[in-house]
C-alpha cells in the first residue's frame, strides 16, 4: 500500500481550500484568499506575452536572468538606498514562497529553532518541520499586534540560527516600528542570528507609513536576507517569481536548496518582472492610492455592521472583532466565518489558521478579510455586510 510519507502527513489539507468550497457553494462574496480579482497592469502583461514571443522559454540561469536580478537590485537601491551585487547578491525563486523554504533549508541545520511571530504566514512553519528545524514563537498581541520585548529576547537561546519577520505583516496588517525593528537588529547581533525577512507587501502601505527594511539597520547588511516577490505589488499573484537578496554568503547558501528545488524559475515571466520593476513612481503611487481607497471602503462597511477593526497599517488584509455582529450563538472564528458564508453571504478567512492548535483561542473573535478586490466585489460584500445590522 503506498503511504503518506510522516514528514507531510500532519499537515492535513488548509483552511483556505475548505472556506473556498464553501463559498463556491454558497455563492458567497469571497474576501477570504488574498489574491486580487483584478488583473495586473496591462504594460506588464505585455510584457510578459512579448518574452514569449522574443523565444525567452528556455531554462534561465539557476540564479535568475540577468535583467532580473539587475532590477531587483535597482529597485532595492530605488526604494531604500540598498546596494546589492547582482552577480551575487540576488537569487530570482518561485515566488517569496520558494524563496523562504530555500532560505530556511540553505541557512538552518535540524534541531535549530527558528523565532517566528505568531500569527505566522501558512508556510513559514510547515517549511520548518520538512527541514527538522524547531519554530519557537513570540506573539502578537491584538488588538494593535505589539509583542512583549522581554518576550522576544527569552526566544533568543543558543539554538537560535534565525528569526522570520514579515512586514507589513499578514494576517494582521501590522507594520514593524522601527523601535521593534532596531530591538530586532539588536538581538540579531548579539545572539549572532540570521533575521529573514518577508516583504512581499512592501508597497501596500497606508496613510502616512513607511517600509524600513531591516536590512538597512547598522549593522544588519551582513545578516538579513530580504525577500519579496512581484505578485502584490503587480497584482500577477500567479506568475510566482520572487527573490532572496542579501549579502553573498547568505544567497550562496540559499541558493545551494533553490538549484535542487526548482533550479530556475519562469524565464519569460522574469523578463517582464523586471520591466515591471522599473516602472516609474506614478504606478507605485497609484497602487498605494488604490489599496488606500480599497482598505477605506471596507473598513467603513465592516465598521457600519457592527466589527470593531483596528486600522491596517499596510498589506492585503483587515482582522475585525466580529462579536458584535454575529449572534452569541457563534462560539469561534471558524464557526463565525462558516455562519457568515452561510447567513450574510460573505467569505472570511478564519486567523486561527495562522496558529498553532493550542494557541487558537487567541484569535477566536476574530475574522481576516482582504481587500484585494475589484469596486463592484467590493460593494457587493458592503452590501450583504449591511444587512446584518438590518
Ligand atoms: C506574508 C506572505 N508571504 C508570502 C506570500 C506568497 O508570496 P508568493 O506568491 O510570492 O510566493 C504571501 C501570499 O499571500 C504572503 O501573504
Amino acid at each position: 500500500m503506498p503511504r503518506m510519507a510522516n514528514r507531510v502527513a500532519p499537515f492535513g489539507t488548509t483552511i483556505f481550500a475548505e472556506i473556498n468550497t464553501i463559498a463556491r457553494q454558497h455563492g458567497a462574496v469571497n474576501l477570504g484568499q488574498g489574491a486580487p480579482d483584478f488583473d495586473g497592469p496591462p504594460e506588464v502583461l505585455r510584457s510578459a506575452i512579448e518574452a514569449v514571443n522574443a523565444a525567452l522559454n528556455q531554462y534561465a540561469p539557476g540564479i535568475g536572468l540577468p535583467m532580473a536580478r539587475a532590477a531587483v537590485a535597482d529597485h532595492a537601491q530605488r526604494f531604500y538606498g540598498q546596494r546589492l551585487d547582482p552577480e551575487s547578491e540576488v537569487l530570482i525563486t518561485a515566488g517569496a514562497t520558494e524563496a523562504m523554504f530555500a532560505a530556511i533549508l540553505g541557512l538552518s541545520d535540524p534541531d535549530d529553532e527558528i523565532i517566528v511571530f505568531a500569527p505566522t504566514y501558512d508556510s513559514y512553519v510547515p517549511n520548518m518541520r520538512m527541514a527538522g528545524v524547531r519554530p519557537r514563537y513570540v506573539y502578537l498581541d491584538p488588538p494593535h499586534w505589539t509583542f512583549d520585548p522581554a518576550a522576544l529576547e527569552a526566544a533568543f537561546t543558543p539554538k537560535t540560527r534565525a528569526i522570520i519577520v514579515n512586514t507589513p505583516h499578514n494576517p494582521t496588517g501590522k507594520i514593524y516600528s522601527p523601535e521593534e525593528l532596531r530591538l530586532i537588529a539588536e538581538l540579531c547581533q548579539r545572539h549572532d542570528v540570521t533575521a529573514i525577512t518577508d516583504e512581499v507587501y512592501e508597497h501596500i502601505l497606508y496613510d502616512d507609513q513607511r517600509h524600513t527594511r531591516l536590512a538597512t539597520l547598522p549593522g544588519m547588511a551582513d545578516r538579513t536576507l530580504t525577500i519579496s516577490s512581484l505578485g502584490k505589488t503587480f497584482s500577477v499573484t500567479g506568475w510566482k517569481i520572487g527573490w532572496a537578496v542579501g549579502a553573498a554568503p547568505l544567497v550562496t547558501a540559499v541558493n545551494r536548496a533553490h538549484q535542487f528545488i526548482t533550479y530556475s524559475v519562469a524565464t519569460p515571466l522574469q523578463a517582464a518582472g523586471a520591466e515591471a520593476l522599473r516602472l516609474p513612481d506614478a504606478y507605485y503611487r497609484g497602487v498605494q492610492g488604490d489599496y488606500q481607497r480599497r482598505r477605506d471602503f471596507l473598513l467603513t462597511a465592516l465598521r457600519g455592521a457592527g466589527f470593531e477593526a483596528p486600522t491596517p497599517q499596510g498589506g492585503y488584509f483587515i482582522i475585525a472583532d466580529w462579536r458584535g455582529a454575529a449572534p452569541s450563538s457563534v462560539q469561534d472564528d471558524v464557526a463565525f466565518a462558516q455562519w457568515l458564508i452561510r447567513e450574510v453571504g460573505v467569505a472570511c478567512i478564519p486567523p486561527s489558521a495562522f496558529y498553532e492548535p493550542a494557541e487558537k483561542h487567541r484569535v477566536a473573535h476574530l475574522a481576516r478579510f482582504a481587500v484585494c478586490k475589484k469596486d463592484e466585489t467590493l460593494q457587493a460584500a458592503a452590501a450583504r455586510l449591511a444587512k446584518i445590522r438590518g
